[in-house]
């Protein structure tokens, strides 16, 4: 079998979510979209279950995998619906509702539900994707109150630059929420990740964590929060191959490592067909068998190569680690041109498995 794994700590992921709580002061939606950002949607929300307050994910679809696997918690969908049709879902599977735009409200106006919604009413503060404008925000939210089948409204915002510590933005979009939201005596949610980690005064009612559950920072350097969390990804495949080279040697496609020296080079299962960056440069950080080592030569779509010139006892078997415990995935997407979020989402045909259940 092709030696490709991706080992999920489900016990990090606890110890991450904790984390987030703890920091939002009050109660946080795990977010589990995209397959928990590549980790396994219902076994991350199977593990948090008991634990996490709710969880959240971008389209029915998502929600539906969670119930069906019986997971019974609050699910928001945080696009809301895309057709008026899906209502009638929201409603039997019991599923929370971001509202982002006014099509929307017309549509829950028409719709006759069993129960009536939690709705989250996004205001968009400064992002400019998703969300009411301000200068509709208030009528939007009357409209809404003013009908039999709403329950509860949520005042939601999402930041676009909180990764930026030293940007002004999330202040401005913190702002602007407050400025339209206070008075309206709603319960709030306007933290991220990196808005928990990194901007302690913008929290409310609900945090929203994604990537900091799975242990990734969204920051580019060191951070004395973000350093608490505990990698629950750890990517790792095997030398198949060993070829010792003279100096001079071209290596892989393109011939974009040329051995410098008399070099012995591994080549590793794991290429950009897995989700592994295909332009990560030479010296992009591996371990093999658990000493620091770096990538040689451009990625393939199924290997690629790793010098293994100073790591004598090294050859066919060896274990290399591509992000996880030892090279954080927010390492690598610093060398690769990447992110966390991209590195995590993006993994593809490696099997997982998992521990601390
Ligand atoms: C509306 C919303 N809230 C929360 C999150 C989680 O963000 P992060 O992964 O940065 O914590 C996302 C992710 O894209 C989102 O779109």
């Amino acid at each position: 079998m092709r030696p490709a794994r991706a080992l999920i700590d489900l016990a990090a992921l606890r110890h991450n979510y904790r984390l987030a709580r703890e920091l939002g002061g009050r109660k946080a939606l795990a977010v589990v979209k995209a397959d928990a950002y590549g980790h396994g949607a219902v076994r991350c929300a199977q593990a948090l279950e008991g634990e996490a307050d709710g969880f959240a994910v971008a389209c029915i679809e998502e929600a539906l995998e969670l119930r069906e696997a019986g997971v019974r918690a609050p699910i928001l969908l945080l696009e809301g619906f895309f057709e008026a049709d899906e209502l009638a879902l929201i409603d039997a599977h019991d599923l929370w509702c971001v509202v982002q735009a006014e099509w929307q409200i017309d549509a829950i106006e028409r719709a006759r539900p069993g129960k009536p919604f939690t709705l989250w009413l996004k205001l968009d503060s400064g992002m400019h994707r998703l969300g009411l404008a301000a200068s509709d925000y208030r009528a939007s939210l009357q409209h809404l109150q003013a009908l039999p089948h709403v329950r509860e409204v949520v005042a939601m915002t999402h930041f676009a630059r909180a990764d930026e510590l030293d940007c002004e933005r999330t202040d401005e979009q913190r702002a602007l929420f407050h400025q339209v939201c206070d008075e309206l005596h709603l319960p709030a949610s306007l933290s991220n990740s990196p808005a928990l980690l990194g901007w302690p005064t913008a929290q409310g009612e609900w945090a929203r964590p994604g990537l900091m559950l799975y242990g990734a920072t969204p920051f580019a350097g060191p951070h004395p929060v973000a350093d608490r969390l505990q990698p629950v990804m750890t990517v790792t495949s095997k030398v198949i191959g060993v070829r010792e080279l003279a100096a001079g040697e071209p290596i892989g496609y393109g011939a974009r490592f040329v051995t410098s020296r008399p070099s012995r080079i591994g080549v590793v299962a794991m290429g950009y067909a897995d989700g592994y960056p295909q332009f990560a440069p030479n010296g992009t950080p591996v371990t093999i068998d658990g000493r620091p080592g770096a990538l040689v030569g451009r990625v393939s779509m199924d290997m690629l190569t790793v010098d293994l010139t100073d790591h004598p006892a090294a050859g066919l078997g060896s274990e290399v680690e591509l992000w996880g415990g030892q090279v954080s995935v927010s390492e690598l997407a610093l060398h690769s041109e990447s992110s966390a979020y991209q590195l995590l989402c993006g993994l593809k045909r490696v099997p997982r498995s998992y521990i601390g259940e």
